[in-house]
């Protein structure tokens, strides 16, 4: 594309040359990355490509594609952070460098945890710990009409983004956000279902990890030396905040499954599930709590705190 900025390039011109030069840096998906960024520079949908493959593209969109694929090869900036935005459980989500990227296991955490939430018209209170773009609290949202769901984040700046989203996509009136660690916003209250994907890495992993990383927030990815750290607080604090028979669902990586399942048995919690994700890998562990707990007003965070102010942003 750059030896030759005279010639006239087609739609399918530019997908085989960017593949080709994706696939020889050595980047994992060549063909998507490239489809995902031509269709941004294009301002088209991905599939619409399919349909103008003869089309000539002209220098001015050349121009802003030539950056794309520099910033992609030279920096790894992840595509959907080029793009800004990323599909989940078939949502499109507005994503910046303020927040994960969803990732496509994290599907089997909102499988999971809808199967916690049997009656489509059920109306269940949820707690998502460490929502991030928002991406499986609006998915629950989503799939359950008539649930109500608190997301929580130690980061300020992704709950703004999870919030932008829920009003994007018409669910800002279920769905309320709360700043702070772990399970304290949700103090005094009980749910239906707590569910969370948390951080999980242990801090020394980052040098063995895709550059792509490194443009994701270190809070959104780094739990301690061990990478069970702020599992294994959920898990110990989890009963204080569900109502009776309460179902919990937490995403980890494979080789923490056994461990925060036992973390599970040990604080009581009963019904200890692994599910595995797509690629047969252990990726949630699930549990619910089974003694009474004591009545304490549900979900109180929709009419008193920040659903209302942030949803409407
Ligand atoms: C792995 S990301 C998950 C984001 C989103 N739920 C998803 O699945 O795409 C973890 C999120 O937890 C947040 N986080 C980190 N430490 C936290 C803590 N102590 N309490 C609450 N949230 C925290 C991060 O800011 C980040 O948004």
């Amino acid at each position: 594309m750059s030896a030759n900025a005279e010639r006239t390039w087609t739609v399918v011109e530019l997908l085989r040359w960017m593949e080709g030069h994706f696939r020889e840096q050595g980047l994992d998906s060549p063909r998507l990355d490239a489809e995902c960024l031509l269709a941004h520079a294009l301002g088209i949908e991905r599939l619409e490509l399919y349909l103008q493959f003869d089309k000539p593209v002209v220098e001015e969109e050349r121009a802003g594609l030539r950056e794309l694929v520099r910033r992609r090869v030279r920096d790894r900036v992840p595509v959907a952070q080029l793009t800004g935005r990323k599909e989940f459980w078939s949502l499109p989500l507005e994503v910046t460098g303020d927040v994960l990227v969803p990732r496509p296991e994290t599907e089997t955490l909102v499988e999971v945890a809808l199967g916690f939430l049997p009656d489509r018209e059920g109306e269940y209170e949820i707690l998502d710990v460490g929502t991030g773009s928002g991406a499986v609290a609006l998915a629950l949202a989503h799939e359950r009409k008539k649930v109500r769901v608190l997301a929580t984040d130690l980061s300020e700046a992704a709950l703004a983004v999870a919030s932008a989203n829920a009003t994007r996509l018409g669910l800002a009136d279920r769905v309320g956000f709360a700043a702070g660690s772990l399970l304290e916003p949700a103090l005094g209250r009980r749910f239906d279902l707590v569910v969370s994907n948390p951080p999980y890495l242990a801090e020394n992993e980052s040098a063995g990890l895709a550059p792509e990383l490194a443009h994701e927030p270190a809070m959104a990815l780094y739990a301690g030396p061990d990478g069970v750290e702020l599992l294994e607080s959920l898990v110990a604090g989890v009963a204080d905040v569900l109502a009776t028979s309460g179902g919990f669902a937490v995403e980890l990586a494979p080789d923490q499954a056994e461990r925060v399942a036992g973390f599970c048995r040990a604080a009581g919690l009963e019904d200890v599930a692994i599910t595995p994700d797509l690629a047969g890998r252990p990726r949630v562990v699930s549990a619910r709590v089974k003694t009474e707990n004591e009545e304490a007003p549900k979900n109180a965070h929709l009419d008193e705190a920040s659903g209302a102010e942030k949803g409407g942003e």
